[in-house]
């Protein structure tokens, strides 16, 4: 899969003078991804849906709508962005625990429809759904999120990432799905129209997902012989390996699951998928500014740059390994600078503000490039020590040559501590 190079990236920064941190992306990149994913249907009838949650930046999203990809949201924040991004309602899934009712009416409102699909998450919420669409006068179309119950080892994902499994607050678990038809059933503003699934994020081979996939195929084909169903949605969760192995790709988990909709004999319904990482990880740069070298009598040595857990959390939170490299490295006269482990961190006051240790030249450059940050990245980010959120740079290449698309430059520090000072 392409990436964005961190050497055009660390260029970029500094010729445009951009303050770091910042994140960098590839939307031509983006657009591959996602054209490689699309030719994977072979004309199976289908809708895939951005997560949103992966990098809510308007250029990528309307990057991936311009590729005919719709999105799935969990706030009704990320609602109204779709939206403003120009993705119509019928191209919207909303997934979530504990949606609030002023954000069922946004979803129950949108378009002259309302949104393709409601992902009702308990059988509690049903009654919810059925008050706020009653209360506009509207018929609001639901998928049963269904929880396939399958153990978290085999999910074989970080725990903080694994949502399929029986203790997990989400989706409705299978003995709890008669009672969410039979509640729909009751519900005259509520239609069932698709079955979904999503049992969490990072896989690197299809099998927890087929399974999932046919647990989901398998509930909408006894389903349907009653409710008539429009999709079966088998969720995200196509990994990306963050030390650069090679593993089962988007298209893959497409093939996967179109294969098990045949066997389960729910092929003639449409295919949805619900894909973040895989389409702009690879696609997005973290770049950084040394600001100082530390070395010990002992030996340890610390690179501290401008990044820290504030701007990318992933580290800290999933324990998760991203490659650092630096790309600016100027000849130095005479021996070439030792290449030595050093542990990267960033300035925050906290031990996990650490991307761990990395083997990197002694001297000789300005900044660093951590890798695959562009998912889960920018969205993640808080400000917490009084720290910006980053910049964020867009790159498209025009006769080979990478150009700047548009920079949303990171906020002066003086505007926390005036905004902080005021409450
Ligand atoms: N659909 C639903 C209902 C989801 O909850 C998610 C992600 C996705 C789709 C997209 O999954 P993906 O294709 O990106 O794996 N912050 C974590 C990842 C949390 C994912 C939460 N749900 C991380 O940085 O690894």
């Amino acid at each position: 899969m392409t990436c964005v190079e961190s050497r055009d990236a660390i260029t970029v920064v500094a010729a445009a003078n951009v303050p770091t941190p910042a994140y960098v992306y590839d939307l031509d990149a983006i657009e591959r991804a996602a054209d490689e994913l699309e030719r994977a249907f072979d004309g199976a009838p289908h809708g895939v849906f951005y997560a949103v949650k992966a990098n809510s930046a308007g250029s990528i999203v309307r990057a991936l709508a311009s590729r005919g990809f719709g999105a799935d949201v969990v706030t009704g924040a990320e609602l109204l962005l779709a939206s403003r991004c120009g993705i119509g309602a019928d191209a919207i899934v909303y997934s979530g625990v504990a949606k609030s009712d002023e954000e069922l009416d946004f979803a129950v409102s949108a378009g002259p429809r309302g949104i393709r699909a409601i992902q009702i998450e308990s059988v509690e919420e049903i009654a919810r759904v059925d008050a706020r669409a009653r209360a506009s006068n509207r018929v609001a179309r639901v998928a049963i999120r269904v929880n396939p119950g399958i153990e978290l080892e085999e999910l074989d994902t970080h725990a903080h990432v694994a949502t399929g499994h029986d203790e997990a607050k989400f989706g409705v678990a299978k003995e709890d799905l008669a009672d969410a038809l039979a509640a729909i059933e009751a519900s005259e503003h509520v239609a069932l129209v698709g079955i979904s699934s999503h049992v969490g994020s990072q896989f690197f081979v299809t099998t927890p997902y087929v399974a999932a996939a046919r647990a989901a195929c398998a509930i909408a084909r006894e389903v349907r012989a009653k409710t008539p169903l429009e999709f079966v949605d088998t969720g995200g969760g196509f990994g990306v390996d963050y030390s650069g192995r090679e593993h089962a790709k988007p298209a893959d988990f497409v093939r996967a699951a179109l294969a098990v909709m045949k066997e389960e004999r729910v092929a003639d319904l449409a295919l949805h998928v619900e894909p973040g990482r895989a389409l702009v990880a690879r696609m997005g740069i973290l770049v950084a500014r040394v600001i100082q070298r530390k070395a010990s009598r002992s030996g340890k040595r610390w690179l501290m740059i401008d990044a820290g857990m504030n701007d990318l959390i992933r580290p800290a939170l999933y324990q998760a390994k991203h490659r650092v490299v630096a790309s600016d490295v100027t000849p130095m006269p005479g021996a070439p600078a030792r290449v030595v482990p050093q542990r990267v961190v960033g300035p925050i006051c906290e031990s996990a503000d650490d991307f761990g240790e990395h083997s990197l030249p002694e001297r000789g450059f300005d900044h660093v490039a951590i890798l695959d940050a562009g998912a889960y990245g920018f969205t993640m980010a808080s400000r917490y020590n009084g720290r910006a959120i980053a910049s964020e740079v867009f790159l498209r290449t025009e006769n080979g040559e990478k150009r700047v698309v548009s920079v949303v430059p990171r906020a002066p520090i003086e505007a926390w501590a005036d905004e902080r000072a005021k409450a």
